[in-house]
Parts: C-alpha cells; sequence; structure tokens
C-alpha cells in the first residue's frame, strides 16, 4: 500500500541501486541534458562500438556479447538518424538513452557494454570527436572563403581605392591587396583550427571515471579505431579538461572578429555614399517602407554573430574557472556554448563566401575616392626626399602646406598649377605630376607586402599553392 514515504517516481535504472525514490521534477529538469546532448550520437555510438570490440579483444566480455553489442548499437544508429527513436528525459543523457535502448534490443549483454569506462571518459571523448569534426568542419569552410578572396584579389589586383586608417583616406592602395588581407587574416584562423586538433588528438576513452581502471583494457587500440593520434597521458586530467573546447571558442571568437570587421566594410562599402561595392540580391533585403532600400543584413548578421560566440567563450570559460579536479556536473554546461558558437560561426562564413562571390564591385567609384583625399600627399613627400634631397620631415612639412593650399582653392594636389607649387617649394619641378596619379602611387609600393599589383600577384601565388 502507498504511504505518504513512499515515491511512486521509480529511481533511475542505470544508477538508482541505492536510491529508494525517482528524482524531484525540478532535479530531472535541472540534470538532464539530453535536450542537447543528442546531437552526440552518433560519436556516442562510434565511442561505445571502439570501446566493445577492445573489451572483446582483452577478453574481458566474450565475442559473442561485443557482437550483440555492436549489432544493437548499429540498429540504435539507424532507428536515431531516421527519426525513431523516442529520447527520454528521465535518461538524462545520450549515453544512458543509448544505453536503455541496447537493454531492449539485446536484453543482458547490454549491462556489459558500461565495463571499464565511465560517463566521464565517455563524454570526454564523445565531445572531443565533436569537437574535432566541428575543427575540420571550420578548416574546410575557411578555405572556401579564402579561395573566394582568391578570386576577387586576382580579377581586382590593378583597383584602385582608398586605404584608409582612422576610416580617413590615407593612401591609395589596390583592391586586391584589401582583399589578401583578408586572406591573411583567415589563414591565420585554419592555421589555428589545424593547431588545435593537434592539440586535442588523444583519446580519452579508458580514463574511466577518474582513476584508470584494474581491467587489462587497451587504450592504444581505442585511440587507433577512433582515429586518434594515441591515448591521453593522465586520466584525471582527461575526465576534468575542456580546454579542447574552449580552444575552438576561441579560435570562433578570433574568426568571428576578423568576419565582423569584413561585416562592417560590407556594410560601409554599400551604402549609396561610398557605393564601393553592391551586394547580389540573394545577400540582400528590402525595406517595407522604404522602396529604394537594399539593406545589407547577413553582413549585419555575421556582425551580430560574433557577439554570440564572444558570450560563449565567456560563459565556458567562466564554467570552468575554479573547478576542481576531476569532473563536476558544471561541465555538463559545455555543450551548448560550443554547438551555439559552432552554428554562428558556420553560418557567418558561409554568409561571408556567398556575399563576396556575389558582390559587385564599382571601380569606377574606389578609383574617384582614391584620388580624392589628397592621398597621394605622401608620394609628394617621396618625391621631395628622392628628387630634392630634403629630409623626410622637411618634405613633410612642404606637402603639408601644397595640401592647405589645394584645400583653400578647392582642388587636388594633381592641380595644383607648377607656380603654386614652386612657390611653395623652388626645387619642385613637372616631374612631380608623375607621382601624384594613383597608379603611380600604388604601382610606386613595390616593397615585399605591398600594394603593388606585381607585389599583390606574389602573395596571390603564394596562398594559390597553399590553398
Ligand atoms: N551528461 C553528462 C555531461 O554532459 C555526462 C557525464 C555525467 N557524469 C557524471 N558523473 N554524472 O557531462
Amino acid at each position: 500500500m502507498a504511504d505518504d514515504t513512499t515515491d511512486t517516481k521509480s529511481s533511475n535504472q542505470m544508477w538508482g541501486g541505492r536510491f529508494a525514490s525517482g528524482p524531484d521534477a525540478i532535479m530531472e529538469e535541472i540534470n538532464a541534458s539530453i535536450g542537447f546532448d543528442k546531437k552526440l550520437f552518433a560519436q556516442d555510438i562510434r565511442g561505445s562500438i571502439a570501446h566493445a570490440t577492445m573489451l572483446a579483444h582483452q577478453g574481458i566480455i566474450s565475442a559473442d556479447d561485443k557482437d550483440k553489442i555492436v549489432h544493437g548499437l548499429n540498429t540504435i544508429l539507424s532507428e536515431i538518424e531516421s527519426g525513431n527513436f523516442e529520447f527520454s528525459r528521465q535518461l538524462e543523457d545520450i549515453h544512458m538513452n543509448v544505453e536503455a535502448r541496447l537493454a531492449t534490443l539485446i536484453g543482458p549483454a547490454a549491462g556489459r557494454l558500461h565495463t571499464a569506462r565511465s560517463r566521464n571518459d565517455q563524454v570526454a571523448l564523445d565531445f572531443r570527436l565533436w569537437v574535432k569534426e566541428e575543427l575540420e568542419k571550420t578548416e574546410r569552410m575557411l578555405t572556401g572563403l579564402i579561395a573566394a578572396f582568391l578570386d576577387r584579389a586576382e580579377e581586382h589586383a590593378e583597383s584602385v581605392m582608398p586605404g584608409f586608417t582612422h576610416l580617413q583616406t590615407a593612401q591609395p592602395v589596390t583592391f586586391g591587396h584589401h582583399c589578401m588581407a583578408y586572406v591573411e587574416m583567415f589563414g591565420r584562423d585554419r592555421a589555428r583550427a589545424r593547431h588545435a586538433i593537434e592539440h586535442l588528438d588523444e583519446s580519452p576513452i579508458g580514463a574511466a571515471a577518474l582513476a584508470g581502471t584494474g581491467y587489462p583494457i587497451d587504450r592504444h587500440m581505442t585511440a587507433k579505431a577512433l582515429g586518434f593520434r594515441e591515448p591521453t597521458r593522465n586520466s584525471i586530467d582527461t575526465v576534468s579538461d575542456r580546454d579542447f573546447a574552449i580552444e575552438f571558442l576561441s579560435i570562433a571568437a578570433i574568426a568571428g572578429m576578423h568576419l565582423s570587421r569584413l561585416a562592417e566594410e560590407i556594410v560601409i562599402w554599400s551604402t549609396p555614399q561610398f557605393g564601393f561595392v553592391r551586394l547580389s540580391d540573394a545577400f540582400s533585403t528590402g525595406s517595407s517602407i522604404m522602396p529604394q532600400k537594399k539593406n545589407p543584413d547577413a553582413a549585419e548578421l555575421v556582425r551580430a554573430k560574433t557577439g554570440r560566440i564572444n558570450g560563449s567563450l565567456v560563459a565556458l570559460l567562466t564554467i570552468m574557472k575554479g573547478l576542481p579536479l576531476a569532473y563536476s556536473k558544471d561541465m555538463q554546461e559545455d555543450k551548448e556554448q560550443v554547438f551555439d558558437a559552432a552554428e554562428s560561426l558556420e553560418l557567418a562564413i558561409a554568409a561571408m563566401t556567398g556575399m563576396v562571390r556575389d558582390m559587385t564591385v564599382n571601380t569606377a567609384r574606389m578609383k574617384a575616392a582614391a584620388g580624392s583625399g589628397y592621398s597621394t600627399a605622401t608620394d609628394l613627400a617621396d618625391w621631395l626626399v628622392r628628387e630634392a634631397g630634403l629630409p623626410f620631415r622637411d618634405a613633410h612639412h612642404v606637402t603639408g602646406r601644397a595640401v592647405a593650399l589645394a584645400e583653400s582653392k578647392g582642388c587636388d594636389l594633381a592641380e595644383l598649377p607648377l607656380s603654386d607649387l614652386q612657390a611653395i617649394h623652388a626645387d619642385i619641378t613637372d616631374k612631380v605630376y608623375d607621382v601624384l596619379t594613383v597608379e603611380a602611387s600604388v604601382a610606386s609600393r613595390k616593397s615585399f607586402g605591398g600594394t603593388a599589383p606585381s607585389e599583390v600577384r606574389r602573395q596571390i601565388a603564394f596562398w594559390r599553392a597553399r590553398n
């Protein structure tokens, strides 16, 4: 007979041996991770198959039980993939959902799968495998973005545009050179992803709860089967750390920061006031009230996704900060941050790749803007150093006076008559006009990494060979 001390809820079928009753509804809600960690189903099943195969190889379970387990796990994999799997919150997480289903499918042999392992090394394994795949995907996607930039850079190796500092016209550059700046940034992001894969390429399975296990397992065998370079070396560290996830988030945050700068430039360039680029219809939206508008929403959203990714990085750093070794349940909160950031990063890279490929570059507008704002003032100063032997500081001063005069006359430097220039410095000759055009300015900047078309082509060739 039920009395008021009897809880009608049953205790957990996986670990409930010492529990008289099941969890409170709130306990179940705060504890369950199945709502998000079901994303790890493929990794969980792969890990279990490798583990069971190793257990049988080592004589820890029978070959017959291993066959049943592997067959059952493959059945579960296709059930989940085809949407025919019922996830249960009472079973907390992906690990116990899979194991409970295995028991229904194959009976008592299922109970042998969890020999010589714990959910602590299991979750560390599943999550590492997931993050590793995501880093590989990030690398591939960045390669696509770099390829888009290389094509645009090649097309515009000679197209002149204003280069900016403080968003004020500084010196003329080529659009190809500007594109190649992003290639460098995304190239470093991709290298960071590659490094992170090297750092995490160690198999956690077999660390068990935290201390390792007394069963004669072979961790090198499971590491190899799961595509890891080697097993992790310290079982306590293995189940404690999430630095591989934090490293992914840091890389995502840095790449996101780069993407947001590109996004901001596209927003600025596509305004009618700049008019440097026109976004394709595929990557812009209209206004419901102002018929003339074409808005760069995709670029704005990329800019905003960066904020989300930064939030995830700070969240996980804060979750992990101050946790004693080894596993604590706090660490369950790692996954949503990483999943959300990964989704944001993928979307942002994909949208940017599309925008860069599709946008129309208005070279005439860029060229006109490149010539305004006294962008060749440095070239005049350099000419004075080279041809008239002035110290650079004096040349700078003379040029400043020429700019002030042009400004007061409302004309460009190249439009000042020679007599005006000679009134400022007697050694100026009409040869100076050769360096005052934007084309001459960019062509002269042949220093390694500079904006001269020949240098830009060298940079493109370097990256083509590496992409
Ligand atoms: N769902 C848990 C997580 O994501 C799995 C590990 C649980 N381990 C434990 N000792 N309760 O972290």
